[in-house]
This record gives structure tokens, C-alpha cells and sequence, in this order.
């Protein structure tokens, strides 16, 4: 038995439309209701090639976590840890309550596109004895001349992210894989993100971020040639390095927007600042927002239609010799400063083969100065190794632990 709910009922679109029109609660009470849209009983498979939560899309609500390993928790503890979690995260993915949970907090819900993703960060190899096989891509990203970083907030032994479209479910898999790590690690940060509901839209439409930008146009799309080759890790990849093949390197950044300083500016300023229209992500160079950006047209007035600090501009990859990366952000709010300006912006997360060939170049350039920099700052940052997938029966990052 389920209740509806007095909030709406269900549109020929699937689209909750209307109240209940009069009708009494106990009506609305129905044996086999239909759903009320797919968003619950969408699933996301945790087992395969590559880890979930990578190329799939950024759910509506996000957990980015990070736990260093107890003091005496070896590589056999971690190898432990990790066969759990993984259990449990696919458990979740198919929508069953894995055994021995009694917290309840998702039962009523599907697994709403659950996703779990897990990395491991430099300090894991030095922590496990691992060194020697620690890839040469985890070394520490540069400093950036605008970073004004926390380290309390960054990087990390082992680090999680959770991806849900409803907020229990992405707390539920929090809660539960916290208890299950129990005294094997302490945690070190977490950050909590959002995204627009599926369905809140006519139909899919990329996101947009706090700015109010169309955000992940330019996205590089799993079905181009070169997908494979720029995200993940390459399958036949050998050394010491080899157990992170169909892996990933995530790069996370804190970025506060400056959101009071950004609204204020007259919209014109704001789509010169990104080089898009900012009502539906067109390039100012003209067409709609899939159109191919033009860095070359000249407007009307004789100068570039796209700004010379533009952000598409100095971020393209034509611009940094095909640096290429897959940017799956999740945006955040945490109250007010002292200063009553919002604690907001992006837990923007960064997805490539190798930092050296994605983030790092871009950031560097974006660094010395783009259009949008200035109403950034860059909090807090992490890099983690994302190992490949794994299948039914194996756990995540057994290649590196067994
Ligand atoms: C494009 C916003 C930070 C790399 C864009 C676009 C927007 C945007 C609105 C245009 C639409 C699109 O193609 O997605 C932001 C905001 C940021 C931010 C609000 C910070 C809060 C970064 C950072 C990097 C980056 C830190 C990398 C280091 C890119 C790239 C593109 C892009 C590569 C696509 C450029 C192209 O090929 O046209 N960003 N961005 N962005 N951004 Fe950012």
C-alpha cells in the first residue's frame, strides 16, 4: 500500500499536473499506484568496464566524500573496505537494501539512478605500501597563482561519490557506506551538490550552474571517436600502473562563485564573460547552443564576436593543444559567509585519462586571467585515480589490492 500523496497526480506526459482535485487522501490510496514518473526506478548498473558516475549524467543530488585510512589500517584492511563497498554499492544500484541495513532512510524510494564511484588519492599508496605502483599521473596538481586553497578540504586517502536523483536515496548510501567503514578510516571532508530534477524540464536540456549559465554544452560526448582515448585510462595499459586500466583521473575542485559581484553585472557583461547567450547557451558567435563555436568571426562592430578572455575561448581545446576533459559538476550552497555573501558555486568535477593532458593545462591558463576568473575562487582540490569497473563478484580496485 502506498500513498500518493495530496501534492499532484500524474499528466499523460508522466509529469506530476494539477492537486488532487478535490479528491480525499484516503481516494488517493491505491493498492498498485503507477508510478509517479520514472525518476524513481531509474537505474544505473555499478558493475562494468568503467566505473559509474563517469559518463553517465550528473544526477540532481551529489556527496563527494573523502575518508583517510585509521592509523594501522593496512592494504588488506583497504582491499576489505573496498570489497564491501563495493558490494553494497551495487546492491544499492539494483534498488535492494543490502543485508543488516535497518536505518530505512530510502525505503519507500527506487534507486532514483544511484550511482557510487570510488578513488584512491596519493597519500592511499604511501598509507598501503604501494608506492611502487602509485601512477606517475597522481602527482600533485600545480599551485595556481588564484587558488586560495583549504588542505583540511582537499585530497584524501580514499575518496567517494555518490550521485542520486533523489536526496535519501544519496544520503542513505552516504550513511550506510560510512557505518560499513566503520573504524577503518576517519573521514576528511564532505560536500554536498545539486543539480535540476529530471523531468523539471520539458525536455532534457543541459544543466545550468548557480550563474544561471547553460553549463556542459561543449562537453566532449561519449559517442565521439576519441571518448574512450581522452576519459579512461587505455585497456591494455602496462607498468606499474596497469591495475588502473578502463580508470579515470578525477579532478575536484571547490569553486565559490562571487555571486552577488556576478548578478549585479548588466546581462551583456555576463554572456561577454562566457562567449555564450546566456538564455540558451548559443555562442555569440551565432546559431543555437549546439552550433560549433566560431573564434574567429568578427561582429558587426568590427571586433571579435567571442571576447579575447572569453571563457569558451580560453578554455576550447583548439586553444590548448586538444587538452580535453569531461566536466560532470554538481553545484552547492552552504549558508552565508560572515560577510552575508553565499557560500555557493561548483563542486566542478573533472574526468580525463591524465591530468597533465585535461585540467592541468587549461587551469593553468585559465589562471592567468579569462573573463569568468574573476569572479571565482578556487577553495578546496583534490586528484584521485578512479580504477576501472569491475564485474559481478569482484570489487573496485581489486587489481591494485589483491
Ligand atoms: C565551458 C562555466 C570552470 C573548462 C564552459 C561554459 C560555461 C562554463 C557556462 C560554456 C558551456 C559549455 O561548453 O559547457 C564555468 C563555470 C566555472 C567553470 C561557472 C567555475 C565555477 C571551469 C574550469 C575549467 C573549465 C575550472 C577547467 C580547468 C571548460 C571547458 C569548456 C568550458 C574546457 C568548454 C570550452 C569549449 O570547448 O567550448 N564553462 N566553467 N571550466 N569550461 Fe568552464
Amino acid at each position: 500500500r502506498r500513498l500518493l500523496g495530496t501534492a499532484g497526480a500524474v499528466g499523460a506526459g508522466g509529469l506530476v499536473v494539477g492537486g488532487l482535485g478535490g479528491a480525499s487522501v484516503a481516494e488517493a490510496v491505491r493498492e498498485d499506484p503507477d508510478p509517479l514518473s520514472g525518476v524513481g526506478s531509474a537505474t544505473v548498473p555499478f558493475h562494468g568496464d568503467h566505473q559509474a558516475g563517469i559518463a553517465d549524467p550528473a544526477q540532481a543530488h551529489g556527496h563527494l566524500l573523502a575518508f583517510d585510512l585509521a592509523p594501522g589500517a593496512d592494504r588488506k584492511a583497504a582491499a576489505a573496505l573496498l570489497r564491501r563497498w563495493s558490494a553494497t554499492a551495487a546492491e544499492l544500484a539494483e534498488g535492494r537494501t543490502p543485508k543488516g541495513d535497518d536505518t530505512g532512510i530510502a525505503l519507500d524510494a527506487g534507486p532514483s539512478s544511484l550511482t557510487v564511484t570510488f578513488g584512491f588519492g596519493r597519500s592511499f599508496f604511501d598509507r598501503t605500501g604501494l608506492t611502487d605502483r602509485r601512477p606517475a599521473a597522481l602527482e600533485p596538481l600545480p599551485a595556481f597563482t588564484q587558488d586560495a586553497l583549504d588542505p583540511k578540504r582537499g585530497d584524501g586517502d580514499l575518496w567517494v561519490q555518490i550521485g542520486a536523483d533523489d536526496a535519501l536515496v544519496a544520503f542513505h548510501a552516504l550513511r550506510l557506506l560510512r557505518k560499513q567503514a566503520g573504524d577503518a578510516v576517519r573521514p576528511r571532508w564532505e560536500m554536498s551538490g545539486f543539480n535540476r530534477t529530471p523531468g523539471a524540464t520539458p525536455r532534457p536540456m543541459t544543466q545550468r550552474n548557480l550563474m544561471g549559465q547553460v553549463d556542459g554544452t561543449n562537453n566532449p560526448k561519449p559517442t565521439d571517436p576519441d571518448f574512450e582515448e581522452k576519459i579512461f585510462v587505455p585497456r591494455d595499459r602496462k607498468g606499474p600502473d596497469a591495475w588502473m586500466a578502463g580508470g579515470s583521473y578525477a579532478v575536484v575542485r571547490r569553486i565559490r562563485m562571487l555571486l552577488d559581484t556576478w548578478d549585479n553585472l548588466p546581462l551583456e557583461r555576463q554572456e561577454r564573460v562566457i562567449g555564450r547567450r546566456k538564455s540558451d547557451g548559443a555562442p555569440l558567435s551565432g546559431g543555437g547552443e549546439t552550433t560549433p563555436v566560431d573564434l574567429e568571426k568578427i561582429g558587426p562592430d568590427g571586433a571579435l564576436a567571442i571576447a579575447g578572455d572569453a571563457h569558451v575561448r580560453v578554455a576550447a581545446p583548439s586553444a590548448n593543444r586538444g587538452a580535453t576533459m569531461l566536466r560532470r559538476a554538481f553545484s552547492y550552497h552552504d549558508g552565508f559567509r560572515d560577510d552575508g555573501a553565499p557560500d555557493a558555486g561548483l563542486l566542478f568535477v573533472a574526468w580525463q585519462a591524465d591530468p597533465m593532458k585535461g585540467f592541468v593545462p587549461v587551469q593553468r591558463k585559465l589562471d592567468r586571467g579569462d573573463g569568468l576568473s574573476r569572479f571565482l575562487r578556487h577553495e578546496a582540490s583534490g586528484l584521485f585515480a578512479v580504477p576501472g569497473g569491475c564485474a559481478e563478484g569482484e570489487y573496485v580496485g581489486q587489481r591494485l589490492l589483491e
